[in-house]
């Protein structure tokens, strides 16, 4: 704002200069904004106070156990994780507390060190004591603040997650904290929890979104009782704190929010409701593994977009606050879902938090030290478990979409979830092989009616050349070859036909190759695995022009401006 006024007094080139440095911060600002200040939602986007989407990219940090502490303080100091996400790429953490933290005075009050006590949990001591001496006596309230302070030192925005009522871990039919009248789901103190909670945080500025409660569920869930006590909790959750989103869950473990279709959720106040669901491989069972892939992709990415993916084109935003894999990569199911779940994920630019940061756990399920195989983090955190799976989240940490983003200049760009790359055009040489990159300096492309994919701004489209070849960018477009068709049930295979007749589906192969070969498993067969064929195109903005084309970052924010 003050750059404006000081503008009319400078020189003409110090004027470009900060004309550009301005286009440079707008630039910036739209693609990793983590500076949340006081968010709202336009439609279906969470924006700034700017009007700019801010993409929630976060991981799960969990602190709802018994012990009541963020796990991994025993492991490395508190700065050092929060720097660690922070550098990781993630804008936010979704951290996770129960209820008796701020109802229950007494508990609330135990030091850290005697919460370990308590649970005979001497090695946690000893190593908080080295890593964090200035938490160790902290009580469990203060070390929480600790750790949204430390966040927030770290640009790292926090929503504060409500897990379940006793701590412990989550979530069972039967464990008394599933649903409103459970045995320890009493609705006013679970109100009366929040209403402390945002009262606590009010004036605490990376504290940007509260989520009313974590995967409710059990006998006793029905939509009456949802509408009923979730309406009082965003009620006064937003009394206490105007300034924080208002993230409500579905039913049945977080994944059905369908009855939303039919029934508007009707609240006092506008622009601050947005929607989480849970999706992993495991909420559909085994059916990864013992179905086709593609069939079940097309299946269960249906049934999503009915249960809670058709919220954003109701105008809401929906938030996949847990989604993740056994990163060891020895697990089928997840593998498989995966893929899926990047696509679908990165097709609809969703807001997400990644289960989880931790890379164990104090103390989880009767077992001392637990190792946490989904964590992005290694057993002592002292590592990241695995880089090619973090490489892969990372695709999609960046905006695709929204306000800020897509105006004026969209395309399409071609993403390939098992890589985690994006399919572009190698250089301005003439080089006539399309390669794999990063989504953020991806070339756009455009997919004509015609169902012609070329680089925007050029002649080239994408073609295939034979079975078992690379495929390439050429300017003759007219052939069979240069159709390509989005196939299967999954719909995420692009297949072409040669001159020969015969239909091939666009590949990467194992050293990266963008090559065209048969294609793989489009019905059926359960034993074979289609990923590395599957593509999604995707809508997009403004991103790759940053790194095209220097001087056409010059005309559109400021001609608009
Ligand atoms: C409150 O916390 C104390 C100390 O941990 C515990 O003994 C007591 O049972 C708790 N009260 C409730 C109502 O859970
Ligand atoms: C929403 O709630 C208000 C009172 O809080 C009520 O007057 C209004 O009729 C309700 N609207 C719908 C559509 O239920
Ligand atoms: C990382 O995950 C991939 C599969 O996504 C797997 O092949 C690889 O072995 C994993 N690496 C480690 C170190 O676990």
């Amino acid at each position: 704002m003050q750059k404006k006024h000081k503008m009319g007094r400078c020189s003409r080139t110090l004027v470009l200069k900060l004309l550009l440095s301005l286009v440079i911060i707008t630039l910036f600002l739209g693609d990793t904004i983590v500076r949340g200040g006081v968010l709202h939602t336009n439609s279906r986007w969470i924006v700034n106070e700017d009007g700019q989407r801010v993409k929630l990219a976060c991981v799960n940090w969990v602190s709802h156990l018994e012990p009541v502490v963020a796990e991994g303080l025993s492991k490395q100091p508190l700065d050092v994780i929060s720097k660690g996400i922070k550098s990781m790429g993630f804008n936010c953490v979704r951290l996770t507390w129960p209820i008796l933290l701020i109802t229950n005075d007494s508990f609330a009050s135990l030091t850290v060190r005697h919460s370990f006590q308590n649970l005979g949990l001497l090695q946690s001591i000893a190593g908080v004591q080295t890593n964090n001496p200035s938490i160790i006596d902290l009580t469990l309230i203060q070390a929480f603040q600790a750790v949204v302070k430390s966040l927030g030192d770290n640009d790292v925005m926090v929503i504060l997650d409500n897990h379940i009522t006793q701590p412990g871990w989550c979530c069972s039919n039967s464990d008394g904290n599933g649903f409103f009248g459970d045995k320890y789901f009493d609705p006013d103190l679970w109100i009366l929890g929040l209403t402390k909670m945002a009262t606590l945080f009010n004036a605490v500025s990376n504290v940007v979104a509260m989520s009313l409660r974590n995967e409710l569920r059990g006998p006793k869930q029905n939509v009456n009782d949802w509408y009923r006590y979730m309406m009082k909790g965003a009620e006064a959750v937003h009394a206490a704190n105007p300034d924080v989103l208002v993230i409500l869950s579905g039913l049945n473990f977080d994944k059905d929010l369908s009855f939303i279709q039919k029934r508007p959720v009707n609240l006092t106040f506008k622009g601050k409701l947005v929607f989480e669901a849970h999706w992993y491989a495991f909420t559909d069972g085994q059916a990864w593994v013992n179905g086709n892939p593609n069939q079940v992709c097309g299946q269960v990415a249906g049934n999503m977009m009915r249960t809670s993916g058709f919220l954003v084109g109701q105008g809401w935003p929906l938030f996949v606050s847990e989604f993740g894999i056994d990163q060891r990569g020895t697990n089928v199911n997840d593998n498989r879902y995966i893929n899926c779940f990047f696509a679908v994920a990165a097709g609809l630019d969703l807001d997400w938090a990644l289960w989880t940061h931790v890379g164990s756990y104090y103390f989880r399920q009767g077992v001392i030290g637990m190792e946490e195989f989904y964590g992005i983090l290694s057993l002592d955190w002292s590592q990241v478990r695995n880089t090619t799976f973090l490489n892969r989240v990372s695709a999609l940490q960046l905006p695709f979409q929204g306000p800020g983003i897509t105006e004026g200049r969209p395309y399409k760009l071609i993403f390939h979830p098992l890589t985690g790359l994006c399919v572009e055009r190698k250089s301005m040489l003439a080089d006539p092989l399309p390669t794999l990159g990063p989504c953020s300096s991806s070339n756009g492309w455009q997919y004509t009616p015609q169902k012609i994919l070329t680089i925007k701004g050029t002649y080239f489209c994408l073609q295939a050349e034979n079975e078992g070849m690379p495929a390439r960018l050429s300017i003759i477009c007219s052939g069979s070859n240069s159709k390509w068709e989005m196939i299967s049930d999954s719909k995420l295979h692009l297949s072409s036909k040669l001159s020969n007749g015969s239909n091939v589906c666009l590949d990467v192969d194992e050293n990266n190759i963008i090559v065209t070969n048969a294609c793989k498993c489009l019905s059926r067969d359960h034993t074979c695995d289609p990923g590395s064929q599957w593509f999604k195109i995707i809508d997009s903005g403004r991103r790759s022009i940053l790194t095209t084309s220097t001087s056409s970052t010059l005309n559109s924010p400021l001609s608009s401006t």
